[in-house]
């Protein structure tokens, strides 16, 4: 069960509150918020007129009403769409979906997901992923950068501080958010342990790991030798509570979870 050290833990909501609202939309951050998360992760892609979008996957067809690729629509084709119904397609829904509150499960941009974090109320970290980096070579980074810029969170006094970090499986993505902006800190994420940072090593610069739970409950060891090398560990996606317990045990610095409210319930806060 848990102990001392869950406090310190961040509880990161992935997607928003998505196990109960429609992922990336304004309706699962405003939860996530309302639940106490303390930070909230989100994928951003380009759309075909070059504005960031939050969405996870290359194409809208499973969260949304419409079908094609966020990189070939227009911001104004995907505000048309409907990103909340698909949630309603289980038997038992814990969402409902109420169409007439339209900008909560419209698709949601970067620059409105900025906004509700700026309206908080208290401190909210924002955890952003940079999607598809190398097919449109470095205009993801650079747009976010200028986003970021005008919320004045581009260029924080010291990393610790920042309260926006940027994640990546992409260790090039990341390397150009460093060129430009080199303290804001970045997550190199990983779905594998690659062998040549076996020994706990990141990607120059990188001072936080962004392993999956897998590789948590698989390479304990692994994790070790991070932490002893320095670096920060995020772990995504933790949903089961024997999970919780082992990212505690493991000194895990965050947990990225679609269910902040448990996780928060299961740490005593
Ligand atoms: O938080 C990192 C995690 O979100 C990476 O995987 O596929 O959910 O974007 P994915
Ligand atoms: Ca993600």
């Amino acid at each position: 069960m848990t102990h001392a050290r869950q406090h310190s833990i961040q509880v990161v909501a992935h997607r928003g509150a998505s196990e109960e609202a429609p992922e990336h939309t304004l309706a699962a951050y405003r939860k996530a918020i309302e639940d106490g998360a303390d930070a909230l992760e989100c994928d951003v892609r380009l759309t075909a007129d070059g504005h960031l979008v939050c969405v996870h996957d290359r194409r809208v067809n499973r969260t949304s009403n419409g079908r094609g690729a966020v990189s070939a629509l227009e911001l104004a084709e995907l505000a048309a769409l409907d990103f909340g119904s698909w949630k309603n397609r289980d038997e038992e829904p814990d969402w409902e979906h109420r169409p007439e509150d339209r900008e909560e499960t419209s698709v949601l941009t970067l620059e409105r997901l900025l906004e509700l974090v700026a309206d908080a109320g208290r401190r909210v970290e924002l955890a952003i992923e940079t999607k598809h980096p190398t097919r449109w070579a470095g205009q993801v980074e650079e747009r976010l950068l200028v986003l970021l810029k005008r919320f004045g969170l581009e260029a924080p006094a010291a990393a610790a501080d920042s309260p926006v970090r940027i994640m990546s499986f992409s260790a090039r993505s990341l390397a150009r958010v460093r060129a430009a902006s080199p303290m804001l800190p970045t997550v190199y994420l990983m779905q594998f342990v690659s062998p040549r940072l076996r020994d706990g090593r990141l990607p120059a610069g990188v001072r936080i790991a962004g392993p999956s739970i897998r590789i948590v409950r698989n390479h304990p060891a692994y994790i070790e030798r991070l932490k002893r090398a320095g670096h920060q560990v995020h772990v995504w996606t933790v949903n089961e509570p024997e999970d919780v317990d082992l990212c505690v045990e493991l000194g895990i610095d965050a947990i990225i979870t679609n269910r902040p409210r448990a996780v928060l319930r299961q740490l005593g806060r």
